[in-house]
């Protein structure tokens, strides 16, 4: 696996830089090939051209945790703080649930407080209520004659708001809340040691990723390549813990940096002297790598093209889409909110609105002889055959 990853990029740390001969570039575009081909053949054997949207609505950015790489962290003073009012964020799911969306995930900075708690279940519930009596409304059918578990109707709502304990878990899951997404961020204990503050332990994070299953969330898990210190064996490491975890749904992007936070500093002491662009693009290549690798080890689970891709490649999440990623996650956040929920620089589509979204990644599926899958929710078929 390691060998797979390292085709243009020298182990054991991620020095950039094109391979060092004519002959190795050329075996490095060769593998590189079959991995990318082998990925697409195993998604398709899934889910055929299909594409799976996740609606994204960042409701917060208010967060009491202060990790080194993000530009929401605590102590980034220049990020002007705000929360979406309940009901806006109701809106907004409908407008979801009406473009056929499926999914909508909720996801802010992390803040355990009862406040927080309560304003997180009573919108799981008004989304889960609302866009349940709609799904009835445009079946024509009465409520109670819909599904009893309900799986299916109206939006599914995942959640990505952090490290929580696990009574709130419970509540979020019995409020109706059906997925959770928390990147483990690496599974090298030591690195990630290196990019957070003491007192956010690794253990925590996949405490929380354990009782996360126990619960009944699909679980969503995910790392960031590229960071300062990251070896092509944490990388491989990474895959290994996404399969021992069981996870059903799959988020990688490139790190990049964020002005005033010490993650960026580190960058800059590793990668300071290289041609930054050239490093991006090798990233790019990685990370996709990373989804490819995903693919063929962890077989039939959802693995997002991200935004992050896009950062730094125009086209970067439909790069993605041909080499192992099956799910988009089309912004749908206020245009208001946009430019402060900034977690790293020239994150892209800050001035557009949901609908602006939506049609662009219409036509941008295309482009790659993708389509969406309109009105799933779109379970990993891995959730449906665990339980
Ligand atoms: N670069 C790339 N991804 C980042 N995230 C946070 N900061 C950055 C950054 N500077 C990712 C983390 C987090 C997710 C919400 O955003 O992986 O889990």
């Amino acid at each position: 696996m390691e060998a797979l990853l390292a085709a243009t990029t020298p182990a054991p740390t991620l020095l950039p830089g094109a391979a060092a001969t004519k002959e190795a570039g050329e075996h490095a575009r060769l593998l590189d090939n079959a991995l990318f081909a082998h990925a697409e053949s195993v998604s398709s054997r899934f889910f055929g051209r299909d594409v799976y949207y996740r609606g994204i609505v960042e409701f917060s950015n208010v967060c009491e945790n202060d990790c080194g790489y993000c530009g929401i962290r605590k102590h980034q003073r220049r990020a002007r703080r705000y929360s979406m009012p309940k009901q806006e964020v109701v809106e907004t799911a409908e407008w979801a649930f009406r473009h056929r969306m499926g999914t909508l995930m909720l996801q802010s900075g992390e803040l355990n407080t009862p406040q927080r708690l309560k304003y997180l279940v009573d919108v799981v519930r008004a989304v889960k209520e609302r866009t349940t009596a709609l799904d009835a409304e445009q079946r024509s059918i009465d409520p109670a004659a819909l599904p009893k578990d309900r799986t299916g109707v109206g939006l599914c709502v995942a959640l990505s708001v952090g490290e929580l304990p696990r009574e709130q878990y419970q509540t979020l899951k019995d409020a109706g809340a059906d997925r959770y997404l928390l990147r483990i961020e690496s599974s090298n204990p030591e690195l990630y040691a290196s990019i957070h503050p003491p007192a956010q332990k690794w253990e925590n994070r996949v405490r929380c990723l354990r009782d996360l299953k126990d619960i009944g969330f699909m679980i969503g898990t995910g790392v960031m390549v590229g960071l300062p210190g990251q070896s092509l064996r944490d990388l491989a490491g990474d895959v290994m813990f996404f399969r021992d975890l069981g996870a059903d749904m799959i988020g990688m992007g490139p790190y990049i940096t964020e002005a005033g936070t010490p993650v960026a500093d580190m960058w800059q002491r590793q990668f300071g002297g290289v041609d930054k662009p050239a490093h991006m693009r090798e990233m790019l290549t990685l990370t996709t790598r990373m989804n490819a690798l995903a693919r063929v080890t962890l077989g039939n689970v959802n693995i997002a093209a991200t935004t992050a891709l896009q950062a730094i490649d125009a086209v970067g999440r439909e790069i993605a889409l041909r080499r192992g990623a099956n799910v988009l996650m089309p912004i749908l956040t206020p245009t208001k909110y946009r430019e402060h929920y900034t977690l790293y620089e020239g994150k892209p589509c800050i001035t557009d609105t949901a609908e602006e979204c939506q049609k662009c990644l219409n036509a941008r599926l295309s482009m790659v002889d993708k389509k969406l899958k309109p009105g799933v929710w779109g379970d990993p078929p891995s959730f449906r055959q665990s339980v």
